[in-house]
């Protein structure tokens, strides 16, 4: 594996890679849903390139990205033992200037929920994930439902600036108990872990008043509301793959999403229906 620092590194270790590049983007703290990732990646394409870069530009003030989790050693043997070809990992100078143009998210789409509760946030996801395909240019980047807002801005970003890449979501990766994987799970205590496990419970009664015919919205997320007491609930809602908010579930075309604080961790999780 080679292990690049600049974007001159990374054009280097491309130069010797032939057919096409599967690229995986993360901001390390690598979990199973990550592996997930790469693992697809590496059998679809005959070069696999990881980035591990903690973008700034996505947090707000008084976020966690000074304490996010970095894990440099165990986060390279990761990438190593799942068959990364190139893992890209720069420092923030490697990546940003001083005074930069920069992606804006859409008006109503990337202020709705996640971009309401954390504004500016989308626009540094696009602009870092724009950066990155720019290095990059790989034929396919893999990202995780469980950020469904940010992989359907980031479908729009492609779409709207003509960007060549196929998109490929995958599946989130839950523990046992139903509990999405997420590299923020780490500041969870035993007791907060267990409590932060009603997001999924809510999402699963969710599924289930839906497979028993009841599509109503609005009934669906009391139901879930009920469910996610006490937690500090920030939205839940029910919206197709446009992120327009639905009266009823349409099947096929619907996600519902819920984003609660558990302490002071923020966690969110959804579920396609
Ligand atoms: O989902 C993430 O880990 C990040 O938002 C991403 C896409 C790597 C951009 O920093």
């Amino acid at each position: 594996m080679i292990i690049a620092r600049s974007r001159q590194e990374l054009q280097a270790a491309l130069d010797t890679k032939r057919g096409s590049i599967g690229f995986v983007p993360t901001m390390g703290a690598l979990h199973i849903g990550h592996r997930t990732l790469i693992e697809a990646a590496r059998r679809e394409n005959e070069t696999v390139v990881v980035s591990i870069f903690v973008n700034p530009t996505q947090f707000l003030p008084g976020e966690d990205l000074s304490k996010y989790p970095r894990r440099e050693e165990a986060d390279f043997k990761i990438c190593e033992l799942s068959g990364v070809d190139v893992l890209f990992y720069p420092d923030v100078a490697a990546m940003y200037g001083s005074d930069e143009v920069r992606v804006c998210a859409p008006d109503v789409r990337g202020f709705i929920l996640e971009g309401a509760s954390r504004p500016g946030h989308f626009d540094g996801v696009l602009t870092v994930v724009m950066k990155l395909l720019n290095m990059v240019r790989p034929s396919r980047v893999y990202f995780g439902k469980k950020d469904a807002q940010q992989l359907a801005l980031i479908t729009q970003m492609v779409e709207n600036l003509f960007m060549d890449v196929k998109i490929v979501p995958m599946e989130t990766v839950r523990e046992k108990d139903g509990l999405a994987l997420s590299s923020r799970n780490v500041y969870l205590d035993e007791k907060q872990r267990v409590e932060a496990l009603k997001l999924s419970a809510a999402l699963k009664e969710a599924t289930k008043m839906v497979m028993q015919g009841n599509l109503d919205a609005e009934k669906i997320k009391e139901a879930m509301m009920n469910l996610l007491k006490p937690l500090d609930v920030e939205y839940v809602a029910v919206v197709n793959r446009q992120f327009e908010s639905l009266k009823e579930v349409v099947i096929g075309n619907t996600i519902v999403l819920v984003a609660a604080r558990v302490g002071t961790t923020r966690l969110i999780d959804n579920v396609w229906m």
